[in-house]
């Protein structure tokens, strides 16, 4: 069994993962509105990660008999100023998705709690990934600013992400 303090901190973050999903698609629904479908595929891909972040915390607290709680979801907004504010925005989720996982490990390390840290490892490395890609899109958007053609392009490419579910532990 698994500190109450951990088993908190790790409801909590389900919450946070269910919240990120939220977050995305209410990007997508802003990149469906304005026709950039290829943003909007890209953020809807992000959105299903996040649940599958989400289950994965889940799960775990399930595994080691905690219960898992289910927190409210607020709602997020569909409106930006323009496509930059909102990969921005993802960006910044992102660091403070970062952040929330690190305390997570500071709390396991303390009580000396391995299982937790070991389940943790995953996320530490799809945090380095989430923030990279998430300083791309900021990087290229800003590197088009608004011209059309550039934005077009971006558009195009991000068209081409495809959903990889996760391999659920233990298959
Ligand atoms: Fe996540
Ligand atoms: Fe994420």
């Amino acid at each position: 069994m698994i500190s109450k303090k951990i088993l908190d901190l790790l409801n909590e973050q389900i919450k946070k993962e269910f919240h990120s999903a939220y977050l995305y698609l209410g990007i997508e629904a802003y990149f469906q509105e304005k026709g950039l479908k290829g943003m909007a595929n890209w953020f809807r891909i992000q959105a299903q990660e996040e649940l599958d972040h989400a289950i994965k915390f889940f799960e775990y607290v399930c595994e080691v008999g905690g219960l898992a709680q289910l927190g409210t979801l607020e709602g997020v907004t569909s409106t930006y100023k323009d496509p930059l504010e909102a990969m921005k925005a993802s960006l910044h989720h992102e660091q403070y998705i970062t952040k929330s996982i690190y305390t997570i490990v500071d709390a396991a390390n303390e009580e000396k709690d391995y299982k937790t840290n070991s389940f943790l490892q995953w996320f530490i490395d799809e945090q380095v990934e989430e923030e990279a890609n998430a300083e791309d899109n900021v990087r290229n958007l800003e590197l088009v600013k608004d011209h059309p053609n550039g934005l077009f392009m971006i558009d195009r490419e991000m068209a081409t992400r495809v959903y990889v579910p996760l391999t659920p532990a233990g298959a």
